[in-house]
This record gives structure tokens, sequence and C-alpha cells, in this order.
């Protein structure tokens, strides 16, 4: 979006201008994308080692399982592209399945700098794989790299997508579809997705609200990088977390309560908050294989496969391009 001069906004410019945006709408909320600065990936790290946050494990255990079986069709010579590639442990799953099958790894993500590390350390324990990089945010047009004019799989796992409203599934899974076939005269485009089955609130809520409490240190840094980016004097301390389950819309809601009434300095700004009042720091959708199928379907995508871990907590759809 250029602005008065015709230039593009900076991440920063962006970042800044979503955060007084969600914190002056009536229902006050932050973009979870800013969960994820160097302290709050440490922090999801530890989330991901949790007894109770089974989605990691979960996916893990789905592809240990089935990875074989999810290659099975793929052409030799594809590239496999991974959105949100943070570490390329699931990647290599796929890729060490079937030798020759998927040859080039376009990992895209907006970290740059941990795009290098997992490229470097590729090279080392991948040494015929191509690996091309991609720095970008993909919620947006992404330009891939022609390898050689082979195919292309797309690979999006972790439940990111649980992070999208409905609308914004949509906009990404037609915006793929465009970028994964562009350039290949016509070639099918298949497209993995992990995403989180709609389960029993019973298991959900202690996934989102840990006995350790990381959960809770995690969605109070967020308040700590809106410090940083916006000149803000947030005090964590001053906000509980809460999770909760949004069983109509099969979404985990988490929320930072305050604690009190309080002002809040942004920059040149202040956002007063009454005791009790929330900020929706995240939403993460749970869906059923029915119901993703089907907001696929109205993106142009049929879901041809579909596997699940052996405890059916977590799904992977295999969507085909229609
Ligand atoms: C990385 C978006 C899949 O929604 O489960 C973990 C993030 N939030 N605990 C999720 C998260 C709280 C996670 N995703």
């Amino acid at each position: 979006m250029p602005d008065q001069f015709g230039a593009q906004p900076s991440q920063r410019e962006l970042d800044r201008m979503d955060i007084l945006a969600g914190l002056t709408a009536s229902q006050k909320t932050l973009p979870a994308r800013l969960f994820y600065d160097e302290a709050g990936c440490e922090l999801f790290g530890r989330i991901t080692g949790l007894p109770e946050y089974y989605v990691t494990r979960a996916e893990t255990a789905l592809l240990d399982h089935h990875a074989r079986e999810i290659v099975a069709d793929v052409e030799p010579g594809t590239s496999l592209i991974e959105y949100g590639a943070s570490d390329e442990r699931k990647g290599v799953a796929l890729i060490d399945a079937a030798p020759g099958t998927l040859v080039t790894y376009v990992p895209i993500d907006i970290a740059g700098p941990a795009l290098a590390a997992l490229a470097e350390r590729l090279r080392r324990s991948h040494p015929a794989l191509r690996v091309e990089p991609v720095e970008a945010d993909f919620t947006g047009p992404v330009e891939l790299p022609r390898t050689g004019g082979g195919r292309r799989l797309g690979f999006f796992p972790g439940s990111t997508i649980g992070n999208f409203e409905p609308e914004m599934v949509l906009r990404f899974l037609r915006q793929t579809r465009e970028d994964l076939a562009d350039g290949l005269d016509g070639a099918p485009v298949r497209f993995l997705i992990g995403t989180d089955l709609f389960k029993d609130r019973a298991e959900l809520i202690p996934a989102y609200d840990d006995a350790e409490g990381v959960t809770a240190a995690f969605n109070r840094n967020i308040l700590r990088h809106v410090n940083r980016i916006c000149d803000a004097d947030f005090d964590p301390d001053h906000f509980a977390h809460r999770a909760v389950w949004n069983q109509q819309a099969g979404r985990i809601e988490m929320h930072l309560v305050s604690s009190a009434a309080q002002t809040i300095a942004l920059g040149e700004r202040s956002i007063a908050f009454a005791r009790g009042e929330t900020i929706h720091t995240e939403s993460s959708y749970k869906h059923t294989r029915e119901g993703f199928a089907a907001l696929a379907a109205q993106a142009g995508w049929r879901s041809e496969q579909f596997w699940t871990d052996p405890d059916g907590r977590f799904g992977l759809h295999a969507l085909l391009a229609t």
C-alpha cells in the first residue's frame, strides 16, 4: 500500500498502523504475528514441548506415520514450497520420505536471518537438495522461483492457518492457488495444509492455558514487543492471561485482561482500559475435516486426501487446484 509519497511502508510502519487500529477498536485486538519476537519465538518453542500442548506432537506423529504415503503420488523433480518455514523439520520429513521426489525446497518466511540459518543447516545436512529461500510476507502475493519448469507442492503445516479468520483463509487459498500455478503451464498443483481438528473443550483449554504458565508468559510478551514498536508503556504484570473456547466460531481465543482501570501511553497517544477489559490477541481456529474441505472448495481447491495422527487430533489435507 503506497503512502502519500508513493513509497511502500516498512514492516515497522505496517505494525504500528495495525497496533493503533487494534487498540482503538471497541473490542481491542493485537495482530497475532507480533507474538514472535525473539523472546516470543523462544516461548513458543517451550509451548511445543508442554505436556498439554498436543498440536506439534500430533502433527509430527502424523508426518512420521504417513510421510511416504503423502508424497507417493508426487512427481520426481517437484519443488516443495513451504509457507512460514521457521524450521525445516517438517519439510525434511517429506523430503527424506522419497529421495529424488522433492528435489528443491523453497522456504518462505518474513524473518530473513532465521531463513538464512535454515538454508545453511540444509546445505550441510542435505547437500544434494536445492534450497531457494524467499523472504516475504506470504499473506500477500509471493513470486516463486522458476525451478526448471518442474512441479510444485505447497506445504503449510503447523495449523498456522488456524490464526486466519475464514475470509482470510479464502483470500490466502485463492492467492496461493495463483502463485503456485504461475509459470507451470497447467501442470496440476497440490497443496498440503495442516489444520488442528475441532475437539472437546476439556482438551483445548489446558493446551492454551498450561499449568506451568508458559502460554500466559507467551501471551503477555506481546505487550513488550508492542512497547518497543510503538514506544508504549504496557506493564505485562497488569494483564492476566485468559483462554476461551468459542464453540460457535470454532476457535480458541486468547485474551489479555486488564487487572485494573489504567491508561497506557502509546507514543503520543493514550489508550484507556477499564478494569476487566480485554485485548483479543489470538484466534486459533479448529476445523473439522468437512468444514475445511468446504472452505477450500470455495477458493478453488478440492481436498483429495486427508490424514490424521494416530489419536485423531490433527489433520493434513492434500488439496488439488480445480
Ligand atoms: C502457531 C498458531 C499454531 O494456535 O496453537 C500456541 C500458536 N498460541 N499457544 C496455535 C499458539 C498459543 C499456535 N499456532
